[in-house]
Order: C-alpha cells, then sequence, then structure tokens
C-alpha cells in the first residue's frame, strides 16, 4: 500500500486515464475545497479512449480497487471513456460483491442532466473519444433528461494524444481541431451547444472556440460535476460524513511521478508531487 491510510483519511477518489481529469478536480477543489481528494492518473497505459469495452472496464475496475484500497469510500470517474465503458458493470456486478457501502459516480450523467438546458435550437453536438461515441452513452442518458434535443457525436481520436504529448500549439493541432469540427458542423448548422465530453478537451477550447462558429456555446465539465457532486453530497450525509475533511490534495500515477508533476499543472492549474504506484 502506497499511501498509509487510516480511519481518519478517506479523500474523495477522482480517477482518469491520464491528466484529464485534473481539469474536473481543479474545480472540485475550487467548489469543494474542505475536503481530501485523492488522484489517480493510470498514466502507464492512457490513453483508454480507443481500447475495446473489456480493456476499458478492466484498467477502471482494477484503478477504482486501488483508490478503495488507498482509503477512498467514494471514487469519481472523472473519464468520459470509463464512464461511458465501465461504470455501470462497476456499480452493479462490482461494487455489491467489493463493499455495498462504498460508491463509484461518472461525469456522463452529471453533464446530460443540464446539457438541454443551454440549447434553444434542440440540437446539441457532443466532441467525445471514440469508445465514449461507440458507447452512445450521450444519447442514452440525453434522452431519459431531454427527449428532445437531438445529439450529434463527432470522435475525435487525435485529440487525446495531442494534449498528453504537448503539442497544443502546434500545426498538428490545428489541422484535427479544425478537421473535426468541420465534421460535427457538417451533420448539421442548427447545432448551438458542443459539450466538450471528455475531460483533457478544456485545454483544446481556445482552439476549438477559434473554428466553430461564434453562435455556438461550449459546456466543459470541471463546474458541472463539481455542483453535482455538492447536491449529491447533501443528499447523502452518511458518505459525506465519512470523508475526511483536512484540505489535503494527493496526487498519484502508475508512470513516472516525475513526468506526471512536470505535465500536470497544465491541466490543474497548480504544482502537484505525486507518488508512482504499481498496479
Ligand atoms: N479523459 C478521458 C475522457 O474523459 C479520455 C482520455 C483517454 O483517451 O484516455 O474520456
Amino acid at each position: 500500500m502506497l499511501i498509509k491510510t487510516s480511519k481518519t483519511y478517506s479523500p474523495i477518489g477522482v480517477f482518469d486515464s491520464g491528466y484529464g481529469g485534473l481539469t474536473i478536480l481543479k474545480e472540485l477543489v475550487n467548489y469543494l475545497p474542505q475536503y481530501d481528494y485523492l488522484y489517480f492518473g493510470d498514466n502507464a497505459r492512457a490513453p483508454y479512449g480507443s481500447r475495446s469495452f473489456e480493456t476499458v472496464y478492466e484498467y477502471t475496475l482494477e484503478c477504482v480497487k486501488a483508490l478503495f484500497n488507498e482509503g477512498c469510500e467514494l471514487v469519481i470517474l472523472a473519464c468520459n471513456t470509463a464512464s461511458a465503458k465501465a461504470l455501470r458493470t462497476i456499480q452493479q456486478k462490482d461494487l455489491p460483491l467489493i463493499d455495498a457501502s462504498k460508491r463509484v459516480l461518472g461525469v456522463i450523467r452529471p453533464t446530460a442532466e443540464i446539457a438541454g438546458n443551454y440549447t434553444t435550437t434542440k440540437e446539441v453536438g457532443v466532441f467525445a473519444t471514440p469508445g465514449t461515441v461507440t458507447s452512445k452513452s450521450y444519447i442514452m442518458e440525453m434522452e431519459n433528461f431531454f427527449p428532445d434535443v437531438k445529439i450529434y457525436q463527432e470522435a475525435c481520436p487525435m485529440w487525446v494524444p495531442l494534449i498528453e504529448n504537448n503539442e497544443l500549439d502546434g500545426v498538428g493541432a490545428d489541422y484535427f481541431v479544425s478537421k473535426y469540427v468541420g465534421q460535427l458542423m457538417a451533420q448539421s448548422d442548427r447545432i448551438d451547444t458542443i459539450i466538450l465530453g471528455c475531460t483533457h478537451y478544456p485545454l483544446l477550447k481556445p482552439l476549438i472556440e477559434k473554428h466553430i462558429p461564434e453562435k455556438i456555446q461550449l459546456l466543459t465539465q470541471g463546474a458541472i460535476v463539481a455542483n453535482s457532486l455538492k447536491d449529491y453530497l447533501i443528499r447523502h450525509p452518511k458518505m459525506e460524513e465519512g470523508i475526511s475533511k483536512n484540505n489535503q490534495r494527493k496526487f498519484i500515477t502508475t508512470d513516472s511521478a516525475y513526468i506526471f508533476d512536470k505535465q500536470a499543472s497544465l491541466f490543474f492549474g497548480q504544482d502537484v508531487k505525486s507518488t508512482f504506484l504499481s498496479l
């Protein structure tokens, strides 16, 4: 075990395949600073976006178990791909066997719950990884909350690799943003709201804004997930009571801690000091 757990250390676990979930953690810390957070990036196996259902499920479950071992009672999958491909099975099949009192939440449902409020044309676009797009999770979740809203999805397989490799300012990023924006807009010119359905994409927001028509608003997930968690904790006071509240943030990665610390501030907006965890 990596971090000494005690009865008093029970942070909120925040999981992503790599760095993207830090854009969610940034807002969680901003909105709910009192809690302890333990961030876990599976950087050694990222990206997840083009992997099969089975692989994303297997990797995600392994990481969720590791967060439970570190003392977390509540884990947020701050990764759309993991939320799309692994969340339901973990909630329904694995949690009852591991510990029925623990909880795992995702980022797609909270986003779908409010995204329909932003559109007047009732046409919403989603940029996401191939895995999230194939799962049709956004289409199914939006159907529950806003059956009158039509969803258009565009898979952006090159965006996460560009972001993870620090290529935001290069011609490659400009080309692939322009390409996927063009492909989404070709599906309908009535889209007035676009969900950035991958936690890495907020880093591309300025570039995406450069390529989309001005009338379109982009939705990022950080504040949405933070508000949803706030609401969840009000509705689940027992869970809330159990979370330790020392304003601590800890970071673990399955790859080099040195590299993680160098890259993470770009996503989190602050310097971080991580620890390596071998799965
Ligand atoms: N950040 C993850 C998401 O929200 C995906 C990154 C990856 O492809 O691993 O979907």
